[in-house]
């Protein structure tokens, strides 16, 4: 919809057929705060809100709120118990240093996420007194990594705001409950789930009524097999309604059924209405329910190829791996890593050889170095293929360079506890099962380079044939 002057202005699903009746609000307050309290998850964070302190309930729920976008919960729940462990209050997690704090983030993803938590830490406590802001504007205008959602599930969970809040969970409720088919990315749309967020919280237990929306659509409204027969809000699903009528060709209009309480009549009856699925994307009988939420198809990852190095060096207690830290800023900011380079579309490593030597090192020819193999780990968007070599090193190049550049030399057992990522990891495990089951060595260390040793290969077989050739007489 456009105003006067062409320019986007937001339509509201409120008052439309995509809305929920008074009715219909304390219907749902009532069916899902009741669900909630007999089905919830005993999770280490939901303990925080019986602490008396706000402020220490609200840093609890923050790190759990932060640690849970984008990682499963059976995921967070051992991070986000080590992290209280060690940071059980906001002053603690302030004096950490950011290596810490990658440190115990290694392996949960998203390393940016563990880095804003530390740098807000410090703000509250350098600038408030270790206070944290109490209501879902100022945690949003003031907390660095704090974002709309974060702001409303601590405001309403640790301060009792009653305020809404929208997540993925959420966009899959709302959406089936109300049959918006809409495009859930389309930020008008995500604003449209914003209104009805906020129209359903119950005003006296919002954290619970919150929790409890995000818990159904993480156990029971699930995005491939919701399990709809045992849902507390069954009977307000429009998606559900859809399901039980046999008339297939219907999209965005059709009739809620005997199968609730009433039968009542409802069909959106807007023309081209902005929240049902559009008339060219036709409902998909096959799919039940999981026809809400759409989303566009994602763009598929782009592919890419990273040469890695694992440069061994012999010590005499325990050998050394060289690890190098990755610039400040970008994907995985200050983790440590393996040498790496991206190989282009020449596909050489000759960068990642300059960029040894300019740590001191000088690289091995081809053939001598042992080429373990390929692991491919998948960011969010990119397909990632590491090349990984492995050579060994007599000396480590001079402290100096070592200082200057931001590298470091640990051992097998250190490199687990490291701030390093998992795709890394990963290169390393693939790189000791090589080292493992090497039984025959593909060639002697410190042999010459592959053009020398095909010279004397040469020359061997000459040598034997000659042995074999039968005796002129002379
Ligand atoms: N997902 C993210 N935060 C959650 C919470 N507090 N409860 C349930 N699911 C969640």
């Amino acid at each position: 919809m456009k105003n006067i002057k062409g320019k986007s202005i937001k339509a509201s699903i409120l008052k439309s057929f995509h809305d929920f009746k008074e009715n219909e609000v304390i219907l749902c307050r009532k069916e899902l705060l009741e669900w909630y309290y007999k089905n919830k998850r005993d999770l280490p964070w939901r303990k925080q809100v019986k602490v008396e302190d706000r402020n220490q309930r609200a840093y609890g729920v923050w790190v759990s709120e932060i640690m849970l976008q984008q990682t499963q919960v059976a995921t967070v729940i051992d991070y986000y118990n080590k992290w209280m462990k060690k940071w059980p209050t906001l002053q603690a997690l302030s004096l950490a240093s950011l290596e810490e704090v990658n440190q115990l983030w290694s392996g949960l993803g998203y390393y940016s996420r563990g880095r804003r938590l530390h740098e807000a830490a410090k703000k509250v406590v350098g600038e408030n007194g270790g206070i944290m802001p109490e209501s879902a504007d100022h945690l949003l205008k003031e907390l660095p990594g704090v974002g709309r959602y974060t702001a409303a599930a601590i405001a309403s969970i640790a301060f009792s705001e009653a305020t809404g809040l929208v997540d993925g969970n959420v966009v899959r409720v709302l959406s089936r409950l109300r049959a918006i088919g809409a495009n859930s990315a389309d930020p008008q749309i995500i604003e449209a789930f914003w209104e009805l967020a906020n129209k359903l919280v119950d005003p006296d237990q919002p954290g619970d009524f919150n929790q409890g929306l995000m818990e159904l659509g993480a156990t029971v409204c699930t995005p491939k097999s919701p399990s709809c027969a045992t849902c507390p809000l069954q009977s307000l699903c429009y998606a559900y309604s859809q399901t039980q009528k046999n008339d297939t060709k219907l999209t965005n209009k059709f009739v809620l059924n005997s199968k609730m309480d009433k039968i009542v009549d409802i069909e959106c009856v807007a023309d081209d209405c902005r929240f049902c699925i559009p008339a060219s994307d036709s409902w998909d009988s096959n799919l039940g329910v999981t026809n809400y939420p759409r989303k566009p198809k994602k763009k598929a990852p782009r592919e890419e190829r990273t040469a890695v190095f694992i440069i061994k060096c012999h010590q005499l207690e325990e050998d050394e791996y060289l690890l190098v830290q990755r610039p400040e800023n970008g994907l995985l900011a200050g983790l440590w890593e393996f040498p790496s380079s991206l190989l282009k579309e020449n596909k050489s490593t000759q960068d990642l050889k300059d960029k040894l030597l300019g740590y001191g090192i000088n690289v091995p020819c081809d053939s001598n170095r042992d080429h373990i193999g390929e692991v491919v780990h998948i960011f969010s968007h990119i397909h990632q293929t590491y090349v990984v070599e492995a050579f060994e090193l007599e000396n480590k190049p001079c402290s100096k360079t070592a200082a200057e550049i931001k590298l470091q030399w640990l051992t097998a057992q250190q490199l687990q506890s490291a701030a390093i990522s998992t795709a890394m990891k990963k290169v390393f495990k693939v790189y000791e099962n090589y080292e493992n089951g090497k039984q025959v060595p593909i060639k002697k260390r410190g042999s010459k380079c592959k053009e020398v040793d095909e010279r004397q290969l040469k020359k061997q077989k000459m040598l034997m044939e000659s042995f074999f050739q039968p005796k002129t007489a002379k």
